[in-house]
């Protein structure tokens, strides 16, 4: 039994290559951990807000030092990283925008990227706080990024592992549902992205 986190970014809904390429890596860790929970945090609709000078000085604070505004500024800042934080695997939705993630997405990582919570630099050096968890990246784009010309402007996937990297998470396998505005490639996209999954 594991608890799941499948965290989207995509306003599509059903349709959404990434939402779909995550709910197939979801069922099959389903099915090789029955009676896992899955938690779902579609960053569009939860709509975090850009830091703001609040934040900053906020994020520094221990809890019994911070103002009732200052706690109420970084609730869903704490929900996040409590999800992050609770989750054995995180699968992560990437619609591929401007050859980066979404904004939405942007914005949950500086929420959950939290000194003395999810990394630390307590001892000189940063360190990782969120270890043991595994995290599934699923990438959908209308070109082709895993080889050829295009490989090194996917700017999302060298980020997103860094960023996981930095907080704890080495552990990190990418599926993608890409091509999908390619002739030759669309058709069959979809298909051959689900069907590439193998967790
Ligand atoms: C605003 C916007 C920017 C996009 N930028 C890129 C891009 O840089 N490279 C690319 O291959 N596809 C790009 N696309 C296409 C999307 O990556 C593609 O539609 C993908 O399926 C989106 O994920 P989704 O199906 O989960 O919504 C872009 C689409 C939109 C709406």
């Amino acid at each position: 039994m594991k608890h799941i986190l499948h965290v989207t970014s995509s306003p599509r809904g059903p349709e959404s290559h990434s939402i779909q390429l995550g709910n197939r890596i979801v069922d099959l860790l389903l099915a090789q951990y029955p009676g896992s929970e899955v938690t779902v945090n579609d960053t569009v609709a939860s709509n975090y807000i850009h830091l703001n000078e609040v934040h900053p000085v906020a994020y520094r604070l221990p809890e019994h030092e911070q103002t009732p505004e200052q706690k109420k500024v970084l609730i869903s800042s704490e929900t996040a990283v409590q999800q992050v934080m609770d989750a054995d695997i995180i699968v992560i939705g990437v619609a591929l925008y401007n050859f980066n993630m979404p904004s939405a997405l942007k914005a949950w990582i500086d929420h959950i990227v939290r000194a003395g919570k999810t990394f630390s630099y307590a001892t000189g050096k940063p360190e990782g706080l969120l270890t043991g968890k595994k995290v599934y990246l699923a990438i959908a784009s209308n070109g082709v990024y895993s080889d050829g010309p295009m490989k090194p402007f996917d700017f999302s996937e060298p980020y997103l592992r860094f960023i996981f990297g930095f907080m704890g998470i080495t552990d990190i396998t990418t599926y993608r549902v890409e091509g999908a505005g390619m002739p030759g490639k669309m058709e069959t996209a979809l298909e051959a992205g689900l069907e590439s999954v193998a967790v």
